[in-house]
């Protein structure tokens, strides 16, 4: 078989973003050290530590890699937290700092940094150890990094689904500063986008079709920015046309997704398409909504059922829109101003004010905050 793809040719502007390494350290030694041993590559080095490096990616991301100084910080691994809250699981990170215990260095690994050079740093020790390891094509960590994926459905039509989808993704964005992609699965007729008032963008049937056709140029035409954190991924695709949607793709276009967005909330159609299982195996919650009747309930004991078969694990919550059953949480009925703001083509969290109230409790789980010290490390993991 003869197979052409033909792949737009890369813009300039993104293959300078891919190589920038941006790096804060603190003292002159360090600052030369990677001055000379990163010499020839798109390379910034700046005065400050990873509380300075935090900063920045909260509004800017466009980089390859980044070299932090932790000296001086008392508590590290709660900077660290915070930086992975804002960094994009592809960009590679690397340390720089006092201590030289083994076991510290090992912490740093496991959960996903590239290097930990202690000081003082030389120019031949950036240039034999960090690196190979920034701009060579080293194998990444035995740590998952990619982001988080989040499924959201509906247990029968109208259940509210769509509307948690969009303002979840815009409140988890506000509350931890992350990136977050909204991906709509209903590719015919999809509301996200009417919802929020945008027109989809190009690319994603057929990145979903064929996964031979979606580079990693892909997300830069597909995403629309709904805000500086928020971008939605969706089609409109005639009611008339055949999909061929294949789980490879959707595995492909997923992957995508997790390099480069902390958290990728989904809208997922019901029933589970067969080749949509790979977001229901990768996702780490499934929020089921319901109304307080019988269909409902039934309907999301079967969606349980099928999460549990496909990804070997229970991950389902129940969110009930009014009062009567005992769901895992409950999000009230919020009046004739939800479907106000769906007519205006605004997020319901702009037009009423209770929703995020009853928003919060479902961000808090996602994220893990308030879950106390012991769950850093994991959600590090896998940020
Ligand atoms: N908590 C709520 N209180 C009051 N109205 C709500 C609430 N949640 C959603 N709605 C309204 O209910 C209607 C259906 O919501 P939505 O489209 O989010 O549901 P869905 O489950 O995605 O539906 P579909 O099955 O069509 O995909 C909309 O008009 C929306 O504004
Ligand atoms: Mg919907």
């Amino acid at each position: 078989m003869n197979m052409a793809v033909i792949n737009p040719p890369e813009d300039a502007a993104s293959v300078v973003a891919r190589n920038r390494i941006i790096c804060f350290v603190n003292d002159e030694i360090s600052a030369t050290a990677l001055r000379k041993g990163l010499e020839g590559s798109n390379v910034s080095i700046n005065r400050g530590t990873i509380r300075n490096a935090i900063r920045l990616l909260e509004t800017d991301t466009d980089l390859f890699a980044l070299v932090a100084d932790i000296s001086g910080i008392e508590d590290p691994f709660t900077e660290l937290e915070r930086l992975a809250s804002v960094c994009p699981p592809d960009v590679r990170v690397a340390l720089i700092g006092e201590s030289r215990e083994i076991t510290f260095y090992r912490g740093l690994m496991e959960i996903g940094i590239t290097e930990y050079l202690p000081r003082p740093i030389t120019r031949d020790i950036v240039l034999d150890e960090l690196r190979p390891r920034l701009l060579g094509d080293v194998a990444p960590g035995p740590a998952d990094r990619g982001g988080h994926v989040i499924s959201i459905c509906g247990a029968q039509g109208g259940a509210g689904a769509t509307s948690v989808a969009i303002n979840l993704a815009l409140q988890l964005a506000e509350t931890t500063k992350a990136k977050v992609a909204l991906l709509d699965l209903h590719l015919q007729a999809g509301e996200t986008a009417v919802m929020l008032g945008v027109q989809p963008g190009p690319g994603l049937r057929i990145a979903l079709e064929n996964p031979m056709r979606a580079d990693t140029l892909f997300i830069e035409r597909a995403a629309i920015e709904v805000n500086e954190r928020v971008s939605l991924i969706s089609a409109d695709e005639d009611l008339d046309v055949q999909l061929q949607i294949t789980e490879a793709g959707v595995r492909h276009v997923l992957g995508l997704l997790r390099q480069r967005f902390n958290y990728i909330v989904v809208d997922v159609p019901v029933p589970f398409p067969p080749s949509i299982y790979p977001v229901i195996a990768l996702s780490r919650h499934v929020l089921v909504l319901l109304e307080p009747e019988v269909t409902g309930l039934r309907n999301a004991h079967a969606l349980r059922a099928a999460v549990t078969s496909i990804a070997g694990q229970d991950r389902v919550f129940t969110l009930l829109k009014a009062l009567g059953a005992e769901p895992d949480m409950i999000i009230p009925d919020l009046g004739k101003r939800m479907t106000e703001a769906v007519n205006l083509g605004i997020p319901a969290l702009k037009h009423v004010s209770r929703l995020r109230r009853h928003l919060a409790p479902i961000v808090r789980e996602i994220t893990g905050v308030g879950a106390g010290r012991k769950g850093w490390l994991r959600r590090l993991l896998r940020l």
